[in-house]
């Protein structure tokens, strides 16, 4: 049995605890955009959401997200833990790479908060904020029941 065989169930335990950060920081962003854009350019309250928005972005969401990664890509890595020709893999996997750019996307809103030069509305945020929601819940299903 190689060593990835045996740390199997903790590194899937590991993979689903880094996989909860990433989501919550993920849902929790674009929360906070909704919110700054209810405050004035230049107010105090808007330079609380920009340390509250870079906290979250750096020191949990981005961290948490390489972990998935890294864990997510030992288990594949695993002999014998996937079959690569499933159905519910190819969709779990397009989904995570939606999300990554979903990632990606936020870290820019965000510099345009930092800069003071949002246009987008409070609308806009509200939708984006379902993304992930949507996405997570496929994710899952994939996993889970393997529907193909
Ligand atoms: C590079 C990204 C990822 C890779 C390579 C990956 C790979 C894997 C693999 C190989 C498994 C084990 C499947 C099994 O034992 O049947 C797994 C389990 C799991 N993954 Fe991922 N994953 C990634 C990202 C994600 C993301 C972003 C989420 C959630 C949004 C997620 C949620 C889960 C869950 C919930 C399980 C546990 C399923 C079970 O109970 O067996 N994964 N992942």
């Amino acid at each position: 049995m190689s060593v990835l065989s045996a740390l199997y169930p903790w590194i899937k335990s590991a993979h689903i605890v880094s996989m909860v950060a990433w989501m919550a920081g993920l849902f929790y962003l674009p929360r906070l955009f909704v919110y700054h854009c209810q405050v004035a350019r230049g107010s105090a309250e808007s330079e609380r959401f920009k340390v509250m928005e870079r906290r979250l972005l750096k020191q949990i969401t981005t961290p948490a997200m390489i972990a998935t990664f890294i864990f997510g890509i030992l288990l594949a890595a695993t002999p014998g833990a996937i079959d690569w020709a499933a159905g519910w893999w190819h969709v779990k996997l397009l989904c995570v790479l939606i999300l990554a750019a979903f990632h990606g996307k936020m870290g820019a809103w965000r510099r345009d908060f930092l800069e003071d030069r949002n246009t987008r509305s409070e609308r806009f945020y509200r939708i984006a904020n379902e993304v992930p929601t949507v996405l997570l819940l496929v994710v899952v299903v994939m996993v889970v029941v393997q529907p193909f």
